[in-house]
């Protein structure tokens, strides 16, 4: 692997996304620009690699690192993609050792840009992603969050940890195309949450899991992706969108506003299909006498809602629901597939210790064209792959 590293203030985070990289057995050429050793200097790279440093093209000429290091690379990470980098590799600059690289490498190249909001908004920087992004390359949104000073805004470098995830998926895809490319996708995850009063709530063990592996491996496979998270405590995925919500009609205006934009949406989420009709001011107290019922109302059908509207606006977009099922798991999937009117259902069985909070998940995707597709016990990354190779097979041409 080759990790670029540009002259940013966030060069410090990837020492320790090299350090992940080196400890899971990847042979990582940190390749710095001259300003990125301005913030973290040659040693700290060339112990933590084990591996030479060099910013030029003049140091061991006879091995001709200009081309022989893109070369020999499986996978390019540039972290933190400065403005000025991702500006010189669209233009085809090549005036020190990393943008050579990056003219020379033919393996799928990452790029991680981190730098002011005004920057990253700037239409130079944003032709320039778009360029990189034509040409194949993945290019990771910047997180929202705290910058250099004490300003906050889009442009922050993802957590190491969550760069070492994109990293690693998309190497395991090896010299595939990135066939989300271009394509904008809206994920929800998670569970919705009913407010019986300020500090109770209707819920459900939805942990978020399988929508957040559905949107890195999105990511990994160039999307665009938004994720709509509703009451989820895990990371951050590198390079998405994130919009929190927390009850089934809140979820349900953001798919609405989200789904506007998008090409293929996926509802991955546990939705409560009743809230309380009215949500106490104040906490409920135990009065000695009986407790009062809690009366419920039913929630949107948001999946429904999705796919009235698509028929509606008359799109072209693909949408995916999930359901999760104890019992008569292919019978009532098959129902709801044909009563909710979406492309593909995800399957699975929930109960038992299967498929909530899990690493593993197993399900059947029936297809509203008739295919029925079983994806065995596996990774929930692998099962997320999966749905993106029987989505991408049912993608409408690009029009352009
Ligand atoms: C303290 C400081 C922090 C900087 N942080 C960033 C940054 O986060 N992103 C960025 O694009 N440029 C940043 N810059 C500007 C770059 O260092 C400058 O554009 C430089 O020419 C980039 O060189 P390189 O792309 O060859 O690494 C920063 C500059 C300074 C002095």
């Amino acid at each position: 692997m080759v990790l670029g590293v540009g002259g940013g203030i966030a060069a410090y985070k990837v020492c320790e996304l090299l350090r992940r990289l080196t400890e899971s057995g990847h042979r990582v050429r940190v390749v710095p620009t001259a300003s990125a050793l301005r913030f973290v200097g040659e040693p700290t790279w060339a112990a933590l690699s084990g591996q030479p440093v060099e910013t030029g093209v003049w140091d061991q000429v006879h091995e001709v690192p200009h081309v022989r290091i893109g070369q020999s690379a499986d996978l390019v990470v540039v972290a933190p993609a400065t403005a000025d980098l991702m500006a010189k590799a669209a233009a085809g600059i090549a005036d020190d050792l990393l943008t050579n690289t990056l003219l020379t490498a033919r393996c799928p190249v990452v790029f991680a840009p981190a730098m002011h909001t005004e920057m990253w908004e700037h239409p130079a920087t944003q032709d320039n992603v778009a360029t990189l992004r034509s040409r194949g390359a993945i290019v990771l949104d910047p997180a929202v969050g705290r910058l250099t000073g004490v300003d906050t805004g889009r442009g922050r470098l993802p957590e190491p940890a969550e760069l070492f995830e994109a990293a690693r998926l998309v190497l395991r895809r090896g010299a595939t195309e990135p066939d989300l490319s271009g394509r904008r996708v809206v994920i929800s995850a998670g569970g919705t949450r009913e407010a019986i009063d300020p500090v109770r709530f209707i819920g459900n063990h939805s942990s978020g899991r399988q929508g957040y592996a559905l949107a890195r491996t999105a990511a990994a496979r160039g999307a665009d992706v938004t994720l709509v998270a509703a009451n989820v405590s895990l990371p951050d995925p590198a390079g998405v969108r994130l919009v929190r919500v927390s009850s089934a009609v809140e979820l349900a205006e953001a798919m609405e506003t989200e789904r506007e934009a998008a090409d293929i949406v996926v509802m991955t989420s546990a939705v409560a299909d009743f809230r309380p009709v009215t949500s106490a001011a104040s906490k409920i107290k135990k009065s000695g006498a009986a407790p009062a019922p809690i009366e419920l109302v039913e929630n949107p059908d948001i999946l429904a809602g999705l796919v009235t509207t698509r028929e509606r606006e008359g799109d072209d977009q693909t949408i995916v629901g999930f359901a999760a099922e104890t019992d008569d798991v292919i019978a009532n999937g098959r129902a709801k597939l044909a009563r909710k009117g979406c492309d593909l259902l995800v399957v699975n069985q929930v109960g038992g210790g299967r498929a909530f909070g899990t690493e593993d998940n197993q399900a059947t995707v029936l297809a509203a064209d008739g295919a029925v597709v079983d994806i065995p016990t596996g990774p929930k990354e692998d099962l997320a792959d999966r749905v993106w190779d029987l989505v991408v097979e049912r993608l409408p041409e690009r029009s352009s």
